[in-house]
């Protein structure tokens, strides 16, 4: 660099050598991480987290009511609503996932099967129990994951037309069948002019569910102008006939919901394991409503986002009740689905998904070039590049009391702290993205090696594709770090920083669909 008041040569000596007793007096206490010197004050080491509240979600399972069937008072054919949600946390509600998660993907997502192909549903029904004879008053069901309803021809018991509806009607696993007299909008209004109805669910139901006798007062009070051949003006109630139950005999493997993938399942156990975030409770046995809850479960500061979720069906005294999402920031596998159920709840069709991140080893594991201290400035995974004039300003350690959890850890900044140029961490290969989806890029970052002072000037920016994305600065003890960016199909990711002896370390990074 040349100024006009360039200083003399012997002044840029006095000067330099000045710098250097300064940086030398405030930094001696400091062994850089390269000499495998100590964090300046102690620091988090996370525990594995909170277990499963298995007690809160039997308790809740007990206080919703998702049971449903055709209502008497509303039009054939309705749309099928989204999957709604019943409860959050213990707490009860009536909300749609996207209203939960704050999300506007999900209306995107809806038309995506959420129990599999219909193909594999069309023929695949049979009688799960028959109506009563005619002559007898028989009960409709009354069972969870209730879906819409139609009118079929009522010249025949027309079981065939009502299964050639269902094959059209996305997730439909069962259908109940039967007569419902008395009801003034099927005898007056509705155009179908039948009294035969179909009605769809996303579960199966036994005989033991058909709790709805009727018994509504449908047609209009006394001095009606269609009453006049009714005897004392009272009208007559509704009642129902030859109620039938047709589905299949289990439910459908659902395809993996995107960006998830299955861990295993079906089992009759969910999970007891830590990490656990909490849990909803929805209204069908819906894999993509649970990923779109985990998506939008927020933050756990000292977990991270969502990582893995379990999906169960709790039946209760036989019968399908509620569907549960239990989201975890720790991913588990079936080791720990050992929770088959408590008193009368009887866990069932329990999976479990793992959120896919496109960023091949984030925590840096994959290093284990020795097995206590060593670093180096790439492992394969990972490579490190310094500035020009720099030296090792982005490595890898194998050190477990450096990384936030597990063995290895990533470093910014020059890890003999001889110089303070930014280092650039980076996966080895460009990330295999989904083009035109948004990714959240998810990190630990740690600038506490030092000590606040000299931290202070700490700094990671988050880069993709070379532009910035999330930036971090000073001082801190692990800290979760977050953000976003548009796949392209092959993405860049890199971390810049920190200049020495403002050191970042970095673990427990990310890169999920958002
Ligand atoms: C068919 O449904 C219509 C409308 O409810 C009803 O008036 C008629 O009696 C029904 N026919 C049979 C055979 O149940
Ligand atoms: C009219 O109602 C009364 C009381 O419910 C009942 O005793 C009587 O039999 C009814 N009459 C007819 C014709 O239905
Ligand atoms: C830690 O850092 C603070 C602030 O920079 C400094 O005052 C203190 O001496 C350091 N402690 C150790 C043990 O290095």
């Amino acid at each position: 660099m040349v100024h006009s008041g360039m200083p003399s040569f012997s002044r840029l000596l006095a000067l330099s050598a000045l710098v250097i007793s300064l940086v030398i007096s405030s930094t001696s206490a400091i062994v850089p991480p390269g000499q495998q010197g100590a964090f300046n004050q102690s620091i988090t080491q996370p525990s594995d987290g909170p277990m499963t509240d298995a007690n809160l979600i039997v308790q809740t399972a007990g206080e919703v009511n998702q049971k449903s069937g055709a209502p008497d008072d509303e039009a054939p054919d309705a749309d099928i609503p989204p999957t709604s949600v019943t409860a959050i946390d213990g707490v009860l509600m009536s909300s749609t996932v996207a209203d939960v998660t704050g999300s506007t993907s999900s209306h995107r997502r809806r038309p995506r099967h959420y129990f599999g192909r219909l193909d594999r549903r069309q023929s695949g029904f049979e009688e799960i129990f028959a109506g009563l004879p005619a002559d007898q008053h028989d009960a409709a069901i009354e069972g969870t994951a209730y879906l819409t309803y139609t009118l079929v021809p009522n010249s025949t018991y027309n079981i065939d037309a009502c299964l050639a509806w269902a094959a059209t009607i996305d997730g439909c696993v069962f259908v109940n069948l039967y007569y419902e007299f008395n009801n003034y909008l099927l005898d007056f209004v509705f155009s179908e002019e039948s009294n035969l109805k179909c009605v769809a669910y996303a579960d199966i139901h036994d005989a033991s569910e058909k709790t709805n006798f009727g018994g509504q007062a449908s047609y209009p009070q006394a001095g009606g102008y269609i009453l006049s051949s009714v005897d004392n003006n009272t009208v007559p109630l509704t009642y129902i006939t030859q109620s039938s139950g047709w589905g299949l005999q289990s439910l459908i493997d659902p395809a993996d919901p995107d960006g998830y993938s299955l861990v295993f399942g079906p089992t009759g156990g969910a999970n007891n394991a830590a990490g656990y975030m909490g849990f909803a409770l929805i209204d069908k046995y819906d894999v993509n409503a649970c990923a779109q809850l985990c998506n939008g479960r927020g933050i756990d500061p000292v977990g991270g986002g969502c990582a893995y979720f379990n999906i169960w069906r709790a039946v209760v005294d036989g019968n399908p009740t509620t569907y549960t999402c239990a989201m975890y920031y720790l991913v588990t596998d079936e080791s720990t689905a050992v929770n088959t159920g408590q008193g009368s709840l009887v866990v069932t069709y329990s999976r479990g998904y793992k959120r896919i991140s496109v960023l091949p080893d984030g925590g840096f594991e994959g290093y284990t070039a020795c097995d206590d201290f060593c670093f180096t400035t790439s492992d394969g995974t990972w490579i490190g590049t310094s500035p020009s004039d720099g030296d090792q300003d982005a490595t890898i350690f194998f050190f477990p009391p450096y990384a936030y959890t597990g063995h290895s850890v990533g470093l910014l900044g020059a890890a003999f702290g001889d110089d303070s140029l930014l280092g650039t961490l980076s996966p080895a290969v460009p990330l295999a993205t989904k083009a035109g989806v948004s990714y959240s890029i998810q990190c630990f970052i740690n600038t506490a090696f030092s000590g606040s002072t000299l931290e202070a000037s700490a700094n990671v920016d988050i880069t993709w594709n070379s532009a910035t994305v999330g930036s971090f600065s000073g001082f801190s003890d692990w800290q979760f770090v977050q953000a976003t960016a548009t796949g392209t199909g092959s993405d860049t990711l890199a971390f810049v920083g920190s200049p020495a002896p403002a050191w970042a370390f970095i673990d427990n990074c990310f890169v999920y669909q958002a």
